[in-house]
């Protein structure tokens, strides 16, 4: 995906709407890619699903405490995906006391499966699923490219590393040095 743009896709989001009476607030809006990436320069994240262990004790929080250190790195926002709808990735963005990362319900796989990174889970009766992937998103373009190793379906582990955002975060910073 390195120098490639984002796929155009259309994300089905449920946002909070207080004109909504009752004890569901909350409405459909769609977003699209654009929305997302369009004159902004983004971490973007994807990982295997919502609630698991590495992704709720590792990757997500972590990406919430070092916020601050990416924006200070010319960041304008990072964004979760995974193969969950968005009442799923609500929940768990609540759950998890997430503020600061956007969560992208990609409930249909359409935007995973246009990055190439789409793969089945049945091992694990996850059915297709996200391999884990980061990227630097800069205006819808991938600047770079952080894939864990072992791309394949039904893996039985599930590498974690290089989409660390201790790594991105590294990487982000070099490539800032490199570019002076
Ligand atoms: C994990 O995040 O630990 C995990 C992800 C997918 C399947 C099982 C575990």
């Amino acid at each position: 995906m390195l120098g490639k743009k984002v796929p155009s896709v259309t994300f089905r989001t449920r946002v909070r709407d207080e004109s909504i009476e009752g004890p569901n607030p909350f409405r459909w809006e769609d977003k699209t890619s654009d929305d997302y990436f369009k004159g902004k320069k983004v971490v973007l994240f994807s990982l295997p699903g919502a609630f698991t262990p590495t992704c709720s004790t590792y990757q997500l929080p972590d990406f919430e405490k070092l916020f601050d250190e990416f924006t200070a790195e010319g960041i304008d926002e990072i964004y979760c995906v995974s193969v969950n709808d968005a009442f799923v990735m609500n929940a768990w963005a609540k759950a998890q006391g997430i503020d600061k990362v956007k969560v992208i319900p990609d409930g249909s796989g359409e935007f995973t499966r246009k990055m190439g990174m789409l793969v089945a889970k049945d091992n694990l009766g996850f059915g297709m699923r996200s391999w884990r992937y980061g990227a630097i998103v800069n205006d819808g373009q991938v600047e770079q490219w952080f894939e864990e190793e072992g791309f394949s379906d039904n893996c039985e582990s599930d590498p974690y590393g290089v989409s660390s955002p201790q790594n991105i975060l590294e990487k982000l910073r070099d490539a800032k040095v490199q570019a002076a």
